[in-house]
């Protein structure tokens, strides 16, 4: 009998065992290696580059812990986020705040605490924010510019194009500088942009770099103002598929450290601290899902379809973009016996997670492991069909522990109220 497949050192099948399934598994061990990948890569730069990781990937007040043990910044995306960051503990200065329609309470929130940095997002969040303060007051601010820079990847992870809901257009820059120079209170530190996700292309990156100083070296001609910072987002791409390609981070860096230097050269600008914001890059191979395998159906003269205990609530991306996943089962086999299947979810809709793919021998009952779903995969997950949300366990060299409970029917109805002319 072969052995189990392994994750991190951990027996998955053991994992789904003692756990249940479906299973978030999310390995610490992983995410510190990804993390000392990325500083390597940015040390190609010659620059001062901080790392904020985007918590929109993957966060649980565990992983605020953990993001902050590295030593790096956090980027939140949503009142839900920052909250999780400040309950953990998050050091609020090292948060940086995006969001492209920020409610009044959600700025409030981040004004409260007094938190990093605001990534302004449009003109009406500019009359938001003004609302909520004082002239006495000093926000330190990035603002989010859409460069008109089209990323090669999946045309709804985009973020960068002119015509985007994503940041203020290139175009309107002078009129966002008059607008900040009325408001002083607003300390302008810099300029944001993220051209998309899934990005594994390097050419993107420096287009937007290049635009950006563009833009720097116009805004200090004009209104004399340097900046102190320049962020240029995430979107760093992973292998899915183990034939998938995977960016070449240190030739980018080495490549836009030279750009950024010899554009501040040319236009005379202070050099910049660069920031960039990894969170698939950091989180999405250290996570696992482990399913059970449920029912197995060979239809005659089309497929076989594998179904397990999960589907697109805990795994919307192949349903929303067609990403693309790989999975292997984990008991151990006496022999290699691969079929082709389709993985299909348990959901009420035609939830495929792999259109096809080799498995060995899947059998009712066996454990299958989907790889690289430490991002985007929990940030995502849905109760669709009132179905709990799977709990995530965190290994670290050879502990295991909860760090996200698995949701009960109880907590399924835990919101919901009737109305009193519906009472028996
Ligand atoms: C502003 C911003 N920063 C960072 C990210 C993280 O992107 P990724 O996970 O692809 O690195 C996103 C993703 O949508 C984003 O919108």
């Amino acid at each position: 009998m072969k052995e189990n497949l392994k994750f991190y050192g951990h027996d998955t099948v053991a994992l789904a065992k003692r756990y249940g399934t479906p299973l978030y598994v999310f390995s610490a061990n992983c995410f510190h290696a990804s993390v000392e990948a990325i500083r390597r890569a940015f040390q190609k730069t010659k620059l001062d580059v901080t790392i904020h990781y985007a918590g929109k990937a993957f966060l649980t007040k565990a992983m605020c812990k953990l993001v902050a043990q590295e030593g790096l910044h956090l980027d939140v995306a949503s009142g839900g986020e920052l909250f999780t960051a400040l309950q953990a503990g998050f050091p609020a200065e090292d948060i940086c705040f995006h969001g492209s329609n920020k409610s009044n309470e959600e700025l409030q929130m981040a004004l409260d605490h007094r938190i990093g940095l605001i990534v302004i997002d449009s003109f009406d969040e500019i009359d938001r924010l003004t609302n909520l303060t004082t002239p006495e007051d000093r926000v330190d601010i990035l603002v989010r510019i859409a460069p008109g820079i089209e990323a090669h990847t999946h045309e709804l992870i985009q973020t960068g194009k002119v015509d985007s809901k994503f940041g203020v257009p290139a175009s309107m820059v002078p009129q966002l500088m008059e607008t900040l120079q009325e408001l002083p209170r607003f300390q302008l530190k810099g300029l944001h942009c993220h051209i998309g996700s899934q990005i594994t292309e390097t050419e993107g990156f420096i287009k937007a770099a290049e635009k950006m100083l563009e833009i720097y070296a116009w805004i200090q001609k004009n209104y004399g103002q340097s900046f102190d910072y320049l962020n240029l987002g995430g979107g760093f791409g992973i292998p899915y598929l183990p034939q998938d390609p995977c960016i070449d981070l240190n030739a980018l860096f080495t490549d836009l450290g030279e750009k950024v230097r010899d554009l501040c050269t040319e236009y005379d600008l202070k050099i910049p601290q660069l920031m960039f914001e990894p969170g698939r890059y950091l989180a999405a191979t250290a996570g696992v899902t482990l399913y059970t395998v449920g029912t197995i159906k060979e239809i005659p003269g089309q497929k076989t379809y594998v179904s397990v205990d999960g589907g697109m609530m805990d795994n919307p991306r192949p349903a929303l973009y067609g990403a693309a996943y790989h999975a292997e089962i984990c008991n151990g086999k006496d022999e290699d016996k691969p079929v082709t299947v389709r993985i299909s979810g348990k959901a009420c809709e035609t939830d495929t997670l792999i259109d096809q793919i080799l498995l060995n021998d899947p059998q009712v009952g066996d454990i299958l492991m989907v790889h690289a779903t430490g991002a985007y995969n929990y940030a995502m997950a849905s109760n669709y069909n009132r179905l709990p949300k799977p709990a995530v366990v965190l290994l670290m060299d050879d502990q295991s522990d909860i760090i996200s409970r698995r949701e009960t029917y109880e907590d399924i109805v835990r919101l919901d109220e009737i109305p009193s002319w519906l009472e028996d």
